[in-house]
Parts: C-alpha cells; sequence; structure tokens
C-alpha cells in the first residue's frame, strides 16, 4: 500500500451522520459519516474560521457554523454563498474497522 495513507481512527468515532476532526500531521481534517459510507475533508471553512466539525451536517452537505455556506462532503463543492472556493476533499479507505485517508492530494 502506498506510503501516503494514513490511519486516522477508528470507523466507530464516526457516529451515523455526524461529522468529527481529527489532527494528523498538522492538518485539521473533518471526517462524515453519510449513510453508509466515510468521507474526509479539509475542517477550516474555505471563507473563514468556521470549521466543518461545528457544523451542521444534513445528508451529503455540510454547513458551515459562522456564515452557513454548504458544502458537498463527498465532493467538497462550494454550494451557495458566500461560498467561492471548493472544500479539499481526501480518499478513504477503510480497513480492518479503521478509517486511512490520503493527505497526498
Ligand atoms: S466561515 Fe464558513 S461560510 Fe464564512
Amino acid at each position: 500500500m502506498a506510503e501516503n495513507w494514513t490511519d486516522v481512527a477508528a470507523l466507530s468515532c464516526v457516529p451515523d451522520m455526524c461529522v468529527v476532526s481529527v489532527s494528523i500531521a498538522g492538518k485539521e481534517i473533518a471526517l462524515y459519516e453519510v449513510n453508509g459510507d466515510i468521507f474526509a475533508t479539509d475542517n477550516l471553512c474555505t471563507h473563514g474560521a468556521g470549521r466543518m466539525s461545528d457544523g451542521f451536517l444534513e445528508g451529503d452537505e455540510i454547513e458551515c457554523p459562522l456564515h452557513q455556506g454548504r458544502f458537498n462532503v463527498c465532493t467538497g463543492k462550494a454550494m451557495c454563498a458566500p461560498l467561492t472556493t471548493h472544500l479539499q476533499t481526501y480518499p478513504v479507505q477503510i480497513r480492518d474497522q479503521r478509517i486511512w485517508i490520503n493527505l497526498a492530494r
């Protein structure tokens, strides 16, 4: 397996339809559970200091707690104003009930 994959959390740390943050190699990453799948993005909003892990996850969209910008957590796409920049996403693998992400994107 490529060396860029990092074990970031137990699968059980991300409850159904929830978002949690982890800190990996100096980066804050948000992990989301959406209908049985795990997704990973930067935790910091592209608009300001809002943290996705403090936001509201509804379906596959996370609402930033500061100005209510919404991102698609699967693609990172900025869905509405005031957002103008997409959120960085990271590939995810599940191995032995652990969440691995690839930060080398
Ligand atoms: S800081 Fe996230 S929408 Fe403004």
